[in-house]
């Protein structure tokens, strides 16, 4: 009887120092298994008399309940501390900030390019794009600004390999090397109708881009942005010019009582030119004259260089400056913060 009493206490411990289901499950086979220790008592029941089979089999099916009732419950515990282990290992702490993904947005300076092409757009203008390293013919000479004319001299800039030694290629002073890029291809287009007599479609393209100086203060960077505008038909004045300049101004500034000066200028490539001052009805900027765009009559010369006879083709350019207009629409005094990459100030736009 005693080994009955020793037989529970034994398994218990057995199935306790059980890690795993697989030790656990060997532990059992010790005990209850076919040619476990219980099993084994059994059969030695067999030599036994009535009486005895009675109490001594109630005695060890006693035992059997009992250590089969200590390795359900080893069984649950290594359940309960495998799952334990597991909830530990993918716990998630809910109360932790997310991560996000920030949104971008467009550049200020950016956002004033699509108001240009937007509002000229819708005025009949396509949009052209051009390379910003030049020739010297198409930077200067094609516009009327031939190699001695102290015209150069306002727009010193960065030279670069290629191009001839006399007239090296350059990082392009304005965006007014597209005048002659497109109205070139533009003529080639309608040479033959051109050549038979008949007209072509009016030339109406604004083009957007980087431009470079020697130029670094809170208002001047080496690359800054210009847009060009080219009207060119047969019948084209200076009232259109100042018509359209005007209306894209009152849109772009949203102030339908902004007034347009024309203040008499010169540009080699433009005859008579002008620079271009607004002034705003409100706001802080309101009553001060300010210098938004260069402008003029297309020159014959330049006329000629695009393909076309100056008797019978006329038209207007201007070029303004969209860093400058961003500057005045939002108020913003130092060109440099658009060149810095400050997320505190990108911010205030996206
Ligand atoms: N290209 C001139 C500049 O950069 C501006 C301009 C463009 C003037 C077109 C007249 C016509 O200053």
């Amino acid at each position: 009887m005693s080994e009955l009493k020793s037989l529970v206490e034994e398994a218990r411990q057995a199935f306790a120092q059980a890690a795993t289901p697989v030790e656990l499950e060997d532990a059992k086979a010790v005990f209850v298994g076919k040619s476990g220790r219980i099993t084994a008592l059994m059969k030695g029941l067999a030599g036994l008399s009535v009486d005895e089979k009675k109490a001594q089999g109630a005695a060890i099916n006693e035992v059997k309940r009992e250590v089969e009732a200590l390795l359900q419950a080893a069984r649950q515990a290594l359940a309960d501390a495998a799952l334990a282990k597991q909830l530990a290992a993918e716990a998630l702490d809910v109360t932790l900030p997310g991560r996000q993904r920030s949104s971008g947005g467009l550049h200020p300076v950016s956002l004033t390019l699509e108001r240009i092409e937007g509002i000229f757009g819708s005025m009949g203008f396509e949009v052209a794009d051009g390379p910003e390293i030049e020739t010297d013919w198409f930077n200067f000479t094609a516009l009327n600004t031939p190699e001695d004319h102290p015209a150069r001299s306002m727009h010193d800039t960065f030279y670069v390999e290629g191009g001839q030694a006399s007239a090296p290629n350059l990082l392009r002073t304005h965006t007014s090397p597209m005048q002659i890029r497109h109205a070139v291809q533009h003529v080639k287009r309608h040479r033959a109708a051109l050549d038979a007599g008949e007209g072509m479609p009016e030339i109406r393209v604004i083009a957007p881009g980087r431009t470079y100086r020697v130029d670094s203060d809170a208002t001047h960077s080496p690359m800054f942005h210009q847009c060009e505008g080219l009207w060119i038909g047969e019948n084209v004045s200076f009232k259109d010019l100042k018509y359209v300049f005007t209306a894209f101004c009152k849109t772009f500034f949203e102030d339908d009582e902004l007034v347009l000066r024309f203040r008499p200028s010169f540009f080699p490539f433009t005859e008579p030119s002008a620079e271009i001052d607004i002034q705003f009805s409100s706001g802080p900027l309101a009553g001060r004259w300010l210098e938004v765009a260069g402008s003029g009559q297309v020159h014959p010369n330049v006329v000629r260089n695009m393909g076309l006879d100056p008797e019978r083709f006329i038209g207007f350019a201007f070029g303004m400056g969209p860093d400058r207009l961003t500057m005045l629409r939002y108020d913003i005094g130092d060109l440099r913060l658009f060149f810095d990459g400050d997320l505190r100030f990108l911010r205030q736009f996206a």
